[in-house]
């Protein structure tokens, strides 16, 4: 499913004297199977772009098409429950959300809503769980019973028994420690590759962005201050850093061998075992450091 933003505007609090304009002139293209990263620094509006991808907000200004279903300013939008079922968010700290007495009614709850059958709706929120690495034994036990990396899970789960063909990620990880955020990042990445869901990943972590996406946005002050795939991102690490953001320590690694050596590497290397291999085959040529 194609999503695409098209110059839009969103003002919060719109005609009251605390509007706040939170995103300008923001234009985003997201063909389906897309791993999009979207980074930037605190207030720059990635929140706000996240909930116009599956119509919790409506444009200001501009034109959200989410699957053929065009979502214009001022316009009465209807028929947005098959784009809701189809486009799953998963919030900052999920697990806040959860409500009912057992794991299995909360997960449930969401695809029955959606007029999923009862018998369907278990089935999914088995299959979910173990996508999240859950056992069945936690369904009989109340979210509130779990650990917080497990009612983080849960609540994923709930997103994934709606099935949807787009994932929306607002900080995932956030609050989890190393370990768990490895596990669900990775997760989340298994299920792109394996089912081609889109997924759109918002996110404080340069090193997940240039791990997992294809294409990353950075936002600057609520608009598109650049595009492109990790390697053009992170190729421009002063501009980067300009713009208050950081880059992979991968990257500064390598930018501090190369300003140490005088060496130069054709590319900027993402990932430390590539890094590792080009410099190995340099060193193998006869150059020294
Ligand atoms: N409900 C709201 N009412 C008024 N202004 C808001 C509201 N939510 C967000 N804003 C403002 O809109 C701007 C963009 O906020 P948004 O939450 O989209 O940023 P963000 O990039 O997600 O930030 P963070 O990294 O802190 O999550 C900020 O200036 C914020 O103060
Ligand atoms: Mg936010």
């Amino acid at each position: 499913m194609d999503i695409s933003l098209q110059h839009i505007d969103y003002r919060y609090q719109a005609n009251t004297p605390f509007e706040r304009l939170a995103i300008q002139d923001v234009s985003i293209d997201i063909p389906a199977g897309t791993y999009m990263a979207i980074i930037g620094h605190t207030g720059s509006g990635k929140s706000t772009v996240l909930q116009h991808l599956n119509a919790l907000l409506q444009p200001s200004k501009g034109t959200v098409n989410i699957g053929g279903h065009e979502i214009k300013a001022g316009q009465k939008n209807k028929h947005l429950k098959p784009v809701r079922q189809k486009v799953g968010i998963v919030f900052q700290f999920p697990e806040h959300q959860l409500f009912e007495e057992t794991v299995e009614k909360d997960i449930i709850f969401g695809p029955m809503n959606f007029g999923v059958s009862e018998s369907e709706a278990k089935c999914r929120a088995r299959l979910a769980l173990q996508q999240v690495g859950l056992s069945e034994d936690v369904l009989g036990k109340s979210p509130f019973d779990l650990s917080g990396g497990q009612m983080r899970r849960v609540a994923i789960a709930g997103v994934l028994a709606m099935q949807p063909d787009v994932i929306v990620l607002d900080e995932p990880t956030a609050g989890l420690d190393p370990r768990g955020r490895k596990e669900i990042m990775d997760m989340f990445h298994a299920l792109h590759k394996d089912r081609q869901l889109s997924t759109i990943l918002v996110t404080h972590s340069m090193e997940d962005a240039a791990r997992y996406a294809d294409q990353i946005v950075i936002m600057q002050q609520g608009r598109v201050a650049k595009q492109g795939t990790p390697s053009e991102i992170f190729s421009s690490p002063v501009e980067l850093v300009e713009m208050g953001l950081d880059v992979p320590e991968v990257v500064r690694f390598q930018l501090k061998l190369e300003k140490q050596t005088g060496l130069k590497l054709d590319k900027i290397y993402l990932t430390i075992d590539e890094l590792t291999s080009k410099v190995t085959e340099v060193l193998s040529r006869g150059v020294r450091l």
